[in-house]
């Protein structure tokens, strides 16, 4: 009985999935039922380049002074001269002579295992058939280094970092990261990569080099990194086609971890830009990372209500580290930071009080037990959105959003007291950081102005908008 109810079922399927697969034919192909389906640049095409050649061909970095994230550029080639697409000639377009893999080796990517002979193939058949671009116009990269974005607003701030050298500030824009020069507050350097959305951007521990994690939403995920004096892009890896989250560096500066939409955690070598890390054990966005002590541990933050605990060598999840009693948490983790000096870590997140556990548990887990907590912080209004230690470790500052209104809060680290606290009545606030000598914090979020704030009364010393903005003339 049961076989024979199963075939009804299958066949049944097939006979409905067989009507999708019709109607689905007969619209692509479109006029013509014989032929397939030209090949779509913006679809097809677009993704292998951005996945395999933009990190090193684009305005910001442009190897062989080739960039193919401009259509005409793209076409046009580099500095050998020869034009890298010649619509409907396959045999002129020196880009297919560079991607072609004999002996299972190709000229491009530079370093990195060719394409497949199936991309190959279907770069080969867009070429032919006309190398037309389809890309829809809100979809046309428009800013690069020489063309900064243009602002009638300040866009919504996520991430704030001073260098540890005291020397910078780094403050999210959009398509860009805007670094201030602390001395005088002046907008130094204007950053201006591929991706349109910047979630962090964090300074490498010798101050040198920031990491930035972001993505345009539902295209792109991006990790950028820059060398700051020389205002160049040394990498860019494309992962993932979504935003990334929470970049945070090694202690040797080498790697970087983030989090991931796909819910996982991962880390890429600095230098080759190559995946050394990757931990699927959350099961929603991983929104914040923290290498521990001497790089032998991550520790990640997801919108699953989780703060997990990686083994680095091996890439295996070790440990929840907060309690997962079902009713112990109550919504997701935006932000982890671990302390200067020791296997701590500080969370905030959608249930408003800061936390500080030990990193690594000393005792085996009791269902219900929430062993590593160290110390609970009054809670902000609404959800925490970031979360800093002071680098002498004595306080920590935590900020929120609820409904339009934003708080901040500076604590004690010892014993939890309040020390300071400002109200913002008109926007969240989702990024703050203190200043390396723990005199002053910065934050910023909704309203898109960055507050400096002293730390021992909670007062405002300055308040800036970090982008220029364009007055509309009246
Ligand atoms: C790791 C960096 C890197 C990646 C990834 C990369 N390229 Fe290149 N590409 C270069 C550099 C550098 C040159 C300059 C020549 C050289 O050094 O070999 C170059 C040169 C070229 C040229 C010659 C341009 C000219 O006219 O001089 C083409 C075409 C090209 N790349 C296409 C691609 C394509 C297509 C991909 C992706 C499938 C890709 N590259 C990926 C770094 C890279």
């Amino acid at each position: 009985m049961h076989h024979r109810k199963f075939c009804l079922c299958v066949s049944a399927l097939f006979l409905l999935f067989s009507s999708y697969l019709g109607i689905f034919l007969s619209t692509a192909n479109g006029e013509d039922e014989n032929s397939a389906p030209k090949v779509s640049f913006f679809r097809q095409i677009r993704p292998i380049f951005q996945a395999n050649c933009q990190g090193c061909h684009q305005p910001a970095k442009r190897g062989g002074d080739f960039v193919m994230t401009d259509f005409s550029q793209l076409k046009k080639g580099g500095e050998t001269g020869m034009p890298a697409i010649v619509p409907g000639d396959p045999d002129s377009s020196y880009l297919l002579e560079q991607i072609k893999a004999t002996d299972g080796k190709a000229d491009m990517p530079k370093a990195a295992k060719p394409l497949s002979a199936g991309e190959v193939e279907l770069v080969r058949r867009w070429i032919t058939e006309g190398a037309n671009d389809d890309t829809p116009k809100n979809a046309v990269t428009k800013f690069d280094m020489d063309h900064p974005p243009i602002y009638s607003n300040a866009p919504q701030i996520t991430t704030v970092d001073y260098s540890p050298d005291g020397k910078y500030l780094a403050i999210s824009g959009y398509h860009e990261v805007l670094v201030f020069n602390v001395s005088n507050w002046q907008l130094q350097y204007r950053l201006v990569g591929l991706s349109e959305r910047i979630e962090s951007a964090i300074f490498s521990n010798n101050s040198q080099f920031l990491a930035v994690a972001g993505g345009s939403p539902g295209r792109r995920g991006e990790i950028q990194i820059w060398d700051i004096a020389k205002k160049k892009l040394v990498l860019s890896r494309g992962v993932l086609y979504d935003t990334l989250y929470g970049a945070s560096w090694s202690a040797d500066d080498k790697l970087i971890a983030f989090g991931c939409p796909d819910n996982t955690v991962r880390a890429i070598s600095v230098e080759t830009g190559e995946q050394v890390l990757f931990n699927g054990a959350h099961n929603n966005w991983v929104m914040d990372t923290t290498f521990g002590l001497k790089d032998e541990h991550i520790v990640s933050v997801s919108r699953d209500m989780s703060v997990k605990l990686i083994e680095f060598k091996s890439q295996r999840f070790m440990d929840n580290i907060t309690s997962i009693t079902p009713g112990a948490l109550k919504g997701g983790l935006y932000a982890v930071d671990r302390h200067p000096t020791k296997n701590e870590i500080a969370c905030g997140g959608a249930d408003g009080t800061p936390k500080i556990y030990k990193m690594i548990r000393d005792k085996k887990r009791v269902i219900g037990d929430d062993h590593n907590l160290i110390r609970k912080f009054g809670a902000l209004i609404g959800r925490v959105y970031d979360v800093k230690f002071s680098s002498d470790a004595t306080k920590l500052v935590a900020c929120s959003s609820l409904d339009g209104k934003g708080e901040l809060k500076i604590f004690n680290v010892s014993d939890g007291k309040e020390l300071a606290s400002l109200s913002v009545e008109k926007g969240g606030l989702f990024a703050c950081d203190f200043s390396p000598d723990g005199k002053t914090v910065v934050a910023g979020g909704f309203d898109g102005l960055v507050r400096v704030v002293n730390v021992e009364d909670g007062k405002l010393i300055k308040q800036f908008s970090p982008v220029p903005i364009e007055l509309a003339k009246k």
